[in-house]
Formats: structure tokens, C-alpha cells, sequence
């Protein structure tokens, strides 16, 4: 049996940053990633972080009170008021440690870092490194992981939480996927820092890896998930492969065009926002002007950045004429960019605070793959990358203390006794003699979650979806038997992200169904307003052999009253 102080499960931001900081305060850290580090989703965002430095001439008055300010408003009143402030006022600080660090930010004439303008943001506040600010930022963290000699297990799949008979958690088993062994990784903490689970929807800017797994993980042991009903929908996705088209290149004065030419934002949000109201509205319009018949003949309309020039493309937005080019085979300096709404961020994830403490003792989450919860119903872009940054480090902190005290020797029968757990979940589907085929399994499901949980929701098609999910979950109980290879066998490793999919399509459509309210990226058809009087509180899901066990927690409103969200 392994045993470290602190495991941290997840290479990506949150990850490296939790295990600096953890490491920094003297617990000795190790970090398991199912591929290697560099190559997290992290890496994927594109256009900027969030922080309220000020430099741009045209937010000389900007504060990190207005960035918490406009992170409540974006999140339709849903976020954690204090949450909200403590990361707008930690933003400054975290940039300019990762400045410190090496990391290559944009500059202006002046030496200062760039800050373009980003979506329900009243200033340009997102600090950025051309179109690769999270590629930057996951090689300056990595090169401080090495710094710190933190021990990777890379290529390493969590598969299963210990918790001993009071709740505590006393490590993970995975699997080394190179040797197709499982491992028992005792711990005295363990860090969640999984990312997104954007994989379970056909139609994603998410990479491979982001399946449901790891939130059915800890849900599955007993610990509750928190909000999970809400979905962003990224505005811009480009048409056919979804691959993420960065919010900045509307922070960079892109226009959204229909197919009579017309910038069609004026329609639902003020001119003086337009292109840059938050994510939600703006993927609803794009959606709208389709529906009602003025997007493109199958289902898109333009993202437009000829006005922009030759050489601000080649210099800000140079990652997206790469794209465009290598995916579209289209120049953008001299063509519209065909795009549709994608399933991009879930807004939901394991129920923590601030420092990442869950109800369980030992058990700490940060980044997406948890919910503090700063951003409620919808995430404003550039806050995820802050977030990352902001709470991996205030859970490596939180998870440096916990363990200070306590003796460095693993729980050896809690580790058997999740093995065993473990080993009961997997027969209970890979059973012999099974006829399903999971990877046809994989995309009915996301077929199911794009058409039926989508942008727009209605009861009847939630209602719909639910009930073949379950019909899938039964299918699922009999595939056909998982291919017996050991090294490297990737069925054995689709089909148990296919199991974590299934568990947490239901929870999202579940919740889905009981919220007859409008509220940032949830939106009925028919109930289409928010309703504080009955809906103003955060959804808590709980796993039960039946299905979810529904129960709500308070909303800390405690600074910014609710108001009607007009942009
Ligand atoms: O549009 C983007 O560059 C994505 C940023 C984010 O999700 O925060």
C-alpha cells in the first residue's frame, strides 16, 4: 500500500496549484493524473483570467467590491456572496504570483499585463496570454510542482473513494493504467480536482477525459452534490467539432451575425453590452435566432472577425486562426467563423466551501469538479481559471493544516474494504454473458442529454430524458464483458467513465425537473422567470440505491441583495 500526506487526484490547475501550496506548507504531496499533467483541460482555456488590477485605461476604477459585484449579478443571485468576494479579492495577488512565476502574460506599451473585456463584466478585466492563458498557466504550476519535487503518478485513474466507518477519508484506489494494476493510495487528505464532466453531452468544447466520473465518485460514497442542474452552454463553440471559440475573441470586438448580416444581440440585451453579456443570454440568443429561422442552414451562425485585421488576429487571437484553418479550413481574417452554442463549464460539483472542506474529514475539492459555490446559476468567463487558482490553493492550505498533526501511516482495512466496494460496483455491470454494447451506450446518452437537457428545457422533455436514462442505466447493467487486457486497456477505462456518466445524467436531469424556475443557464420554457420566493436556494443531491435524494441549503446573500439581472 502507498501512502502520501496529501493525494491530490487531478493534474490540472486546481490540482498543481493545491499541491504547491500544500507542499509549500510542508505536507509532502503527491499528485495522480490520468494523462500527464500538461496536457489537462486546463490547457484548453483559452481567453483570460479574471482580476481587478486596473490596467487598462478604460478600468482605471476598476475593484476587486465591482468584480464580486458583477460575479453575483452573472450568477442570477445564486453564488455565495462571501465566496464571491474572497476570490475577486484574492485575484490580484494570484496573478501576480503567477507573474512572479514566469507566467508569459500579454503585455501593454507600459510593461503592465493586458486585460481584455469579457461577457457581464462592467470593465476589460481578464488578464490574458494571447488565446493560450491556461496552456501558460499549467506550465508555469508544473514547473513549480517540479520545483517542490512533487511525485506524480501520471496515467494513474481514481476509481474509487475509502471513507472509514465515521465518515473520514483515508485515501483512493485507482488504476495504473500503464500496468493495469489497481492501487491502494492511502492518504491522510485527498484533494478532488477532476475538472468538468462536459463528456456526458454529445456536443462539447470539453476534452476526452471530462466525463462524470469523478463527481460519481464521491457521490457515490455518500458525499452530496451541489447544484448540478446547472449547465453552461459556451456561446461560441465552432460548428461541427464544438472546439471552444474564446469569449475574447468577442472581447476583442467580435460581432455575432445571423444569416441576414444583422448583429443580432441588439435584439435582446442593450447595445451598449451586445456581444458581452453574460454567457447564458448570449448562448439563448444564438440559440433563439436559429430556432426562429435566421441562423444558417444546419444550425449556426457567425462569429465575425474580419473588422478586426490581419495583424490583432495574428497577435491576440492567433490560437483561433489555428483552429479555424486546421478544423474549418477557413481564414478568419477574411471569413465569418460558423459557430453554435457548446456545453462548456457545469456550474454544479461536489458540495465544499471555500476551503474545500466537504462533509467529510480528509475529503477537500477545488476547481470545477466542485461547487463553493461562486457561480450560482452561471459562470462569468475568466472566472473559472481564477477559481482554479484561488481555491486549489486555499484547499492545499486547508489540506496542509488538517494533516499537520496526524500520524503518517495508512488505514490499511478502510483501503481493503473500498477494493472490495470497488470490486462489487464493477461485477455488478461487467457481468458474463452481457450483450450491450457501451460505447453505443456512451452516445445514446449524450444524444439524449444534447437533445433533451439542453439550452432550453421544458417538463415534458426533462421528464422524457429521465426516463431513458433509466433505460439506459438497465442497458448498462449488461454490456458485454470488458476486454481482459491489463496494460493499458482503455475499455476497462471508457466504461468506467461511462458508469460515472450515467449516475451523473441522472443527477443533472433530476434536478433539472424539480427546478420549475428560470435562473441563469437553467431555463423552462415554461416557468421562464426566476423565482426567489421559492427556488433562491442551492440544490443538494445525495446518492441513494433508488436514485437522488433531493434536499436544499441556504444561499449566502449576506451583501448584495437580489435584483432583477438587466444588461
Ligand atoms: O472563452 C474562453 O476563453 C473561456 C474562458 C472560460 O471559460 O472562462
Amino acid at each position: 500500500m502507498i501512502f502520501h500526506d496529501v493525494v491530490v487526484i487531478g493534474g490540472g490547475l486546481a490540482g498543481m496549484m493545491a499541491a504547491v501550496e500544500a507542499g509549500a506548507k510542508g505536507a509532502e504531496v503527491a499528485v495522480l493524473s490520468k494523462i500527464h499533467p500538461l496536457r489537462s483541460h486546463s490547457g484548453a482555456a483559452q481567453g483570460g483570467i479574471n482580476a481587478a488590477l486596473a490596467n487598462n485605461p478604460d478600468s482605471a476604477d476598476d475593484t476587486p467590491e465591482r468584480h464580486a459585484y458583477d460575479t453575483v449579478k452573472g450568477s442570477d443571485f445564486l453564488a455565495d456572496q462571501e465566496a464571491a468576494i474572497t476570490m475577486a479579492n484574492d485575484a490580484p495577488r494570484v496573478i501576480y504570483q503567477m507573474e512572479h512565476w514566469g507566467c508569459p502574460f500579454s503585455r501593454m506599451e507600459n510593461g503592465k499585463i493586458c486585460q481584455r473585456p469579457f461577457g457581464g463584466a462592467g470593465y476589460p478585466r481578464t488578464c490574458y496570454g494571447a488565446d493560450k492563458t491556461g496552456l501558460y498557466l499549467l506550465h508555469t504550476l508544473y514547473e513549480q510542482t517540479i520545483r517542490l519535487n512533487t511525485r506524480y503518478y501520471e496515467e494513474w485513474m481514481v476509481l474509487q473513494l475509502a471513507l472509514d466507518d465515521s465518515g473520514v477519508c483515508k485515501g483512493v484506489v485507482a488504476l495504473n493504467i500503464p500496468e493495469g494494476r489497481l492501487e491502494l493510495i492511502a492518504a491522510n487528505a485527498v484533494i478532488f480536482s477532476t475538472g468538468g464532466s462536459g463528456r456526458i453531452f454529445g456536443n462539447t468544447t470539453n476534452a476526452l477525459v471530462n466525463s462524470g466520473l469523478a463527481k460519481a465518485i464521491p457521490y457515490w460514497a455518500g458525499i452530496p452534490l451541489k447544484d448540478m442542474e446547472f449547465i453552461q452552454f459556451h456561446p461560441t463553440g465552432l460548428y461541427r467539432s464544438n472546439i471552444l471559440m474564446t469569449e475574447g475573441c468577442r472581447g476583442e470586438g467580435g460581432y455575432l451575425t445571423n444569416k441576414d448580416g444583422e448583429r443580432f444581440m441588439s435584439r435582446y440585451v442593450s447595445e451598449k453590452v451586445m456581444e458581452l453579456a453574460p454567457r447564458d443570454i448570449v448562448s439563448r440568443s444564438i440559440a433563439t435566432e436559429i430556432e426562429e429561422g435566421r441562423g444558417f442552414e444546419g444550425g449556426y451562425v457567425h462569429l465575425d472577425l474580419r473588422h478586426l485585421g490581419r495583424e490583432k488576429i495574428m497577435e491576440r487571437l492567433p490560437g483561433i486562426r489555428e483552429i479555424c484553418l486546421d478544423f474549418a479550413g477557413l481564414d478568419p481574417i477574411d471569413t465569418p467563423i460558423p459557430i453554435n452554442p457548446a456545453t462548456h463549464y457545469t456550474m454544479g460539483g461536489i458540495d465544499c466551501d471555500k476551503d474545500g472542506i466537504t462533509q467529510s474529514p480528509g475529503f477537500y475539492a477545488a476547481g470545477e469538479c466542485s461547487c463553493v459555490s461562486v457561480h450560482g446559476a452561471n459562470r462569468l468567463g475568466g472566472n473559472s481559471l481564477l477559481e482554479t487558482i484561488v481555491f486549489g490553493r486555499r484547499a492545499g492550505e486547508a489540506a496542509a493544516s488538517y494533516v499537520k498533526e496526524l500520524p503518517k501511516t495508512g488505514d490499511e482495512a478502510t483501503l481493503t474494504r473500498a477494493q472490495k466496494a470497488l470490486a462489487d460496483r464493477i461485477n455488478s455491470f461487467a457481468r458474463p454473458g452481457g450483450t450491450e454494447d457501451p460505447y453505443q451506450l456512451r452516445t445514446d446518452l449524450q444524444n439524449v442529454m444534447t437533445g433533451k437537457v439542453g439550452i432550453f428545457r421544458t417538463g415534458e422533455e426533462l421528464e422524457e430524458a429521465l426516463k431513458e436514462i433509466k433505460e439506459l442505466q438497465a442497458r448498462f447493467k449488461n454490456i458485454r464483458p470488458v476486454s481482459p487486457g491489463r496494460a493499458f486497456n482503455m475499455d476497462k477505462v471508457w466504461i468506467m467513465e461511462l458508469a460515472g456518466n450515467m449516475e451523473i445524467s441522472e443527477v443533472i436531469t433530476a434536478g433539472a425537473i424539480r427546478r420549475t424556475e428560470s435562473r441563469g443557464a437553467h431555463f423552462r420554457r415554461e416557468f421562464n422567470k426566476r423565482n426567489d420566493d421559492e427556488w433562491l436556494h442551492h440544490t443538494l443531491a445525495t446518492w441513494t440505491p433508488d436514485g437522488p435524494d433531493f434536499s436544499t441549503s441556504e444561499v449566502d446573500l449576506s451583501k448584495y441583495p437580489p435584483e432583477e439581472r438587466k444588461y
